[in-house]
C-alpha cells in the first residue's frame, strides 16, 4: 500500500516537473457550475463560446432566442472570417463523398433526391445580421422580409458547389424553405442572383402551414415527395428541424449557424 502511494506520489512530481501547468489546469479546470451562473462562465469569452457553439450545433442547448452577449464578437468573427466557410465546406465535402458512395452501391433507387433548406443553407443572410445584431436581437419579420425582397443574399460558395456537384451525379435538388409563398418571387429571384439554377421543386409554406413547427412541415412535404417516387437521399440544412421527422432522409447533413434556433 505505501509502495503504490510512493509510486502515485512519484508519477505526480514526474508529471509536475514535465509539464507544470497542463496538470494544474486538469485539476483546477473542473468547471465549478453553481458559482460560475450557468456552467463555463469562468473561462474566457473565446472558449465559453466555442462551447456554447457546440451546444447550440448539437443541439445540447435546446431552444434559444438569443445568442449570449458575450458571445457577440465570437459570432461575429465566426461568421465574418474563414471558420463559417471551412466548416461549410467540410459538411459539403462529407455530403458530395455519402452522395457518390450512394449511388454508385445502387441506393438513390429510379429518382434519387437530395432536399435542401435556403436560408443559411444555399444562401447567407450574413449582410442583414451584420447590421441586426449577428443573432443578439429579437428577430424582426418585417425588417427580415424587407431584406428577402431585395433578394440579394449571396450563396453560401461550399453549397453552391455542392448542389451543382449533385446536379452533375444526376440527382433531383429539391429546395424545401421555411418561407411563406407569398415570398416565392423573391426567392426564385434571389437563387438565380446566386447562381442556382435547374432545382426540381421549390417548396414554401402554404396556407394552412403557417403555424406548424418546421419539424411538422418538412416532415409532411418529406413524406409528399416519397410518395411521388422520390428517393430522399440527403438533406442539407442549418436547423434540426430542417432535418429531423418522418420520414428523413438516408443521410441528413447539418450546417453551422451560430445566429439563431428556429423550431
Ligand atoms: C420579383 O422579385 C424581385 C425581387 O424582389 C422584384 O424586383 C421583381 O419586381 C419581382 N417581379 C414580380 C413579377 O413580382
Amino acid at each position: 500500500m505505501r509502495c503504490l502511494l510512493l509510486l502515485l506520489l512519484l508519477l505526480v512530481v514526474a508529471l509536475l516537473a514535465a509539464d507544470a501547468e497542463p496538470v494544474l489546469l486538469t485539476v483546477t479546470g473542473v468547471p465549478t457550475g453553481v458559482s460560475s451562473g450557468g456552467g463555463g462562465g469562468e473561462y474566457s469569452d473565446e472558449l465559453y463560446c466555442d462551447g456554447w457553439r457546440l451546444s447550440v450545433e448539437t443541439g445540447n442547448a435546446g431552444p434559444w432566442t438569443a445568442i449570449p452577449p458575450r458571445c457577440l464578437e465570437f459570432v461575429r468573427a465566426y461568421m465574418e472570417g474563414e471558420r463559417y466557410a471551412s466548416d461549410s465546406a467540410v459538411a459539403a465535402a462529407d455530403s458530395l463523398a455519402f452522395a457518390a458512395r450512394a449511388l454508385s452501391s445502387g441506393g438513390g433507387g429510379a429518382r434519387p433526391a437530395w432536399v435542401f433548406d435556403v436560408d443559411e443553407t444555399l444562401l447567407t443572410n450574413a449582410p442583414y445580421y451584420a447590421v441586426n445584431g449577428w443573432g443578439s436581437l429579437e428577430f424582426n419579420e418585417t425588417s427580415f422580409d424587407e431584406w428577402v425582397d431585395v433578394a440579394k443574399a449571396p450563396a453560401l460558395p461550399a453549397s453552391l458547389k455542392l448542389y451543382n456537384e449533385l446536379q452533375g451525379l444526376g440527382i433531383h435538388i429539391i429546395l424545401l424553405t421555411g418561407r411563406s409563398e407569398f415570398q416565392r418571387n423573391a426567392t426564385q429571384v434571389n437563387l438565380l442572383f446566386a447562381g442556382y439554377h435547374s432545382w426540381e421543386k421549390l417548396i414554401l409554406r402554404q396556407s394552412p402551414d403557417i403555424g406548424k413547427t418546421a419539424v411538422q412541415y418538412k416532415s409532411e412535404r418529406r413524406a409528399a415527395l416519397e410518395a411521388e417516387g422520390f428517393k430522399i437521399l440527403g438533406n442539407s440544412g442549418d436547423q434540426w428541424s430542417d432535418l429531423l421527422g418522418l420520414p428523413m432522409a438516408t443521410r441528413s447533413f447539418k450546417l453551422p449557424n451560430p445566429m439563431y434556433f428556429i423550431s
